[in-house]
């Protein structure tokens, strides 16, 4: 969002309060600008290597943001059938969708492979089963886990040892056994560290364990090294260093391919890298409350709609749209909903007032995706603006989409 000269916030030029007038309150607003822009930025760290973009989609599944991805070279990384058809309604063909199950039923990784997903096997039963139904006749990837700790909090860990994700380095003798055993055409491996992580080193730690491996599978092509890369939660926040990582991984991964023999694909997986700082979270002030402790901000929504607050404690800046220069005070920011939805502890905002619109910011990743029908609640709508063109890509939700799949009406 920009501040203009006349001191008012806009997106692309657009006015996001006439957005909430245009769709109603709360509102989740995608910046498209903003997506290719990190895409692109993303691509020219890792310009010297061969690589590869596969979005993490559980952090955004709205279908017009796929569409997005997959019109701007973009592929996919999903967790679920779900994901999987949505790729498929934007447009992927089943072989740019990676399937990174985490102990799924196998049914599920066969409904996966068999529409012509490539999938990251994460555990030995799994391997063995793929093995048993699959001969040498369909190729995966092996999720490693690597028994590094790295990650924004200890919730969004995935690679430390106590981590349930992939299968650890240590079993590797067993991973070769049944490999062997099959003959199971192992194409690449993968692993993901975690989320929100800043330093290039963990990468590079998880990087020099994924070749260090690879040293014991002949016939691989890809590396993937999952996502996590930390972004900018509020101004001035430190983040992590495309260009410098991306020159140091380009440089170990070069020479691993050099001693490997063969050039091999680079894969990232991102999904907070991509869509954070694209989205907005549009809401309306109901209620000031002066209270003796605290002053209270009551807005139209809640851990329904944007849980990191309340689940990680996750900071989202938040702006007040309606009046940027009002004088500042500290607030807590509160949401409607019957639990301690608390968004912002002792926030200084520009003075608020009832019918203020505010705006949460890095809103695009793991918001709408993680959002509830709690208190029988509607899930609010999204508008992407792109190419200076705003777009309803999903209305509102009503009674009748609650009741839907209800008996007894
Ligand atoms: N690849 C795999 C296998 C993953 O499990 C994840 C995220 C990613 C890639 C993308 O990670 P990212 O680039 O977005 O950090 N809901 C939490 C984040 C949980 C991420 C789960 N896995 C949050 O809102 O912070």
């Amino acid at each position: 969002m920009q501040l203009s000269e006349q001191n008012t916030y806009t997106i692309q030029g657009i006015d996001p309060i006439r957005l909430t007038e245009t769709y109603g309150s709360p509102l989740y607003v995608y910046d498209g600008a903003t997506i290719r822009r990190k895409v692109a930025e993303l691509q020219h760290a890792f310009s010297g290597v061969n690589m590869k973009i596969k979005f993490a989609c559980k952090a955004n599944t709205n279908l017009s943001i796929l569409r997005l991805m997959r019109e701007i070279g973009v592929e996919l990384d999903v967790v679920s059938p779900g994901e999987f058809e949505m790729g498929k309604l934007a447009g992927y063909e089943g072989n740019q969708i990676t399937f990174t199950p985490s102990g799924v039923p196998f049914s599920e990784v066969k409904t996966a492979v068999e529409a012509g997903a490539i999938v990251n096997v994460d555990s030995l039963p799994l391997l063995e089963w793929f093995g048993q139904t699959y001969g040498n006749t369909k190729p995966c990837l092996i999720r490693i886990k690597p028994n590094v700790a790295a990650g924004g909090n200890i919730k969004i860990m995935t690679a430390h040892a106590d981590s349930k994700f992939g299968i650890s380095v240590l079993l590797l003798d067993q991973i070769l056994e049944i490999v062997k055993k099959y003959d199971i055409k192992i194409i690449g491996l993968h692993q993901h560290t975690g989320s929100d992580i800043k330093d290039a080193e963990p990468f590079l730690q998880v990087a020099d364990i994924l070749f260090e491996t690879a040293k014991h599978f002949p016939d691989l092509e890809i590396i993937d090294l999952g996502g996590g890369f930390k972004v900018s939660y509020l101004p001035g926040d430190a983040v992590t260093d495309m260009e410098l990582l991306g020159n140091k991984i380009s440089e170990r991964f070069k020479n691993f391919c050099s001693e490997y023999g063969r050039e091999l694909q680079l894969w990232f997986e991102p999904g907070k890298f991509l869509v954070s700082e694209s989205g907005y979270l549009l809401v309306t002030t109901t209620v000031v409350k002066e209270d003796p402790a605290r002053n209270f901000v009551h807005v139209d929504s809640g851990l329904n709609h944007l849980i990191r607050p309340m689940m990680y404690g996750s900071y989202h800046h938040i702006l007040n749209v309606s009046n940027p220069s009002g004088e500042e005070k500290p607030y807590n920011v509160v949401g409607y909903i019957c639990e301690t939805d608390t968004f912002a502890t002792d926030r200084n905002l520009p003075e608020v007032r009832q019918g203020d619109t505010l705006a949460f910011l890095n809103a695009g990743a793991y918001g709408f995706s993680m959002s509830s029908n709690y208190n029988a609640r509607f899930r609010p709508a999204e508008v992407l603006v792109d190419n200076g063109q705003e777009k309803l890509i999903r209305r509102r939700e009503n009674l009748e989409d609650l009741l839907t799949s209800q008996e007894g009406l």
